[in-house]
């Protein structure tokens, strides 16, 4: 058992464990990939996708570049550009906004909700109804651009409010797009049953970086719907919008996926689930030892689907802590050998290269405060429990202090 007070070294994060595990198996399927020397889309690929779809409940999965690419193909694929606007969180990775505005169009942020910290429905909602009016050509803001689109992120592995989000897009005529970047695996209470992130929406997008739930080795993403017509401009747009060869109908990228990466993903994923339970049991153990402690100078994560849906509300991607103290605490746990994260710092609408968006601090205060209280604790499958257990024992200790 590891002492609190002895200085240990726990890693916010440790892939070589994985691989360690996974070493006779992962070689093999590289080298069988070299073998065949087909390195681009093809069968691999295909094949990855097919399993991939049990996962995420969608009939049209498509492998690409990355994720950020893939949220690129679909905002491609349904035409937003120049004059077209699309809402989405201010917290989040800086692709889910970066994406909108490479295509010319302007993002919108709306104020996420203080427990999830997930897009708030009710916040738009209320952009909606105060600053859009429903015209003959779309749903307009009150600055003229058209809205297209949403785009919530479930961030940390757990689903943004989905129903409610797509009440409000089906009134509004506007496609619901979800970013489940950091949330393969997690499902989603939806009013008529269970539905997996990404599925629920007009299409839904992963992230496959290798430090995601599922990780590559490199780059890869995937994009997912279950419109057929989107879906066909999916297939094409991924390359280069060319069908059949050297004919292009629409432009589309490079945004094919590799095979070796297919390859790597394909037996990673045997193993998806079972390490989506062992971060969530991870979870638990935090939130045992954690919960004495909860109140003023600390609120963990919240679980608003546990009741219904147990172990899968939540895939845990991060494990994040709220904190007014949080960067004493970091120099802490630091002091102590224990690595942590903070996702994330800035909140979009204040990154330097959207300052002429024109937002204002104070704008989006829930989003500002929480990039200056969340930290996230070291969380990923390999973690022993005395390391849980140690990393739990020393957080206790900085608030039991307080
Ligand atoms: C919420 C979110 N959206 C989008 C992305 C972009 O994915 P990628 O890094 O694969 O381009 C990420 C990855 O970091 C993410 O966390």
């Amino acid at each position: 058992m590891l002492l609190d007070s002895e200085v240990t070294q726990i890693p916010f994060f440790d892939l070589r464990r994985q691989f360690a595990r996974l070493r006779a198996d992962l070689l093999a399927e590289l080298a069988a990939v070299c073998d065949e020397q087909s390195f681009v889309l093809g069968p691999r690929v295909q094949a990855f996708e097919n399993e991939v779809k049990a996962v995420t409940g969608a009939s049209h999965a498509f492998g690409v570049s990355s994720g950020t690419d893939a949220e690129l193909l679909i905002l491609m694929g349904l035409g937003v550009g120049p004059g077209d606007a699309v809402i989405t969180t201010p917290f989040s990775f800086f692709s889910t906004a970066g994406c909108i505005a490479r295509l010319g169009a302007r993002p919108i942020f709306v104020d996420i909700d203080p427990r999830t910290l997930n897009l708030s429905a009710d916040a738009l909602e209320n952009f909606l109804a105060c600053r859009c009016i429903l015209t003959s050509r779309g749903l307009m803001t009150d600055g003229g651009m058209r809205v297209r689109a949403v785009i919530p992120v479930h961030l940390f592995g757990l689903c943004a409010d989905l129903d409610r989000l797509q009440d409000l897009c089906d009134r509004y005529g506007i496609a619901l797009i979800e970013d489940a970047a950091q949330a393969i695996g997690a499902v989603y209470p939806a009013r008529s049953g269970p539905q997996r992130a990404g599925s629920v929406g007009a299409a839904g997008f992963y992230s496959f970086y290798p430090t995601k739930n599922l990780g590559g080795f490199g780059d890869a993403g995937l994009a997912v719907t279950s419109d057929d017509e989107l879906a066909a401009r999916l297939r094409v747009g991924r390359n280069h919008g060319m069908e059949p060869r050297y004919y292009h109908r629409m432009i589309g990228g490079n945004f094919r996926m590799d095979a070796l990466q297919a390859a790597v993903l394909s037996r990673k994923l045997r193993d998806l689930e079972g390490w989506s339970t062992r971060r969530w049991q991870i979870a638990q153990h935090y939130r045992d030892v954690l919960a004495p402690v909860e109140g003023r100078f600390l609120q963990l994560p919240v679980e608003p689907y546990r009741d219904k849906l147990g172990s899968c509300g939540h895939t845990y991607h991060q494990f994040v802590i709220r904190s007014p103290k949080r960067d004493a605490l970091r120099a802490f746990l630091a002091g102590r050998g224990i690595g942590t994260e903070i996702y994330y710092p800035v909140a979009l609408h204040q990154q330097p290269c959207f300052i002429g968006l024109g937002y204002q601090p104070g704008d989006l205060p829930v989003a500002e405060q929480a990039a200056s209280e969340v930290l996230a604790l070291p969380i990923f499958p390999e973690l022993t429990e005395e390391e849980v257990e140690c990393v739990a024992r020393t957080v206790r200790s900085f608030f039991s202090d307080l």
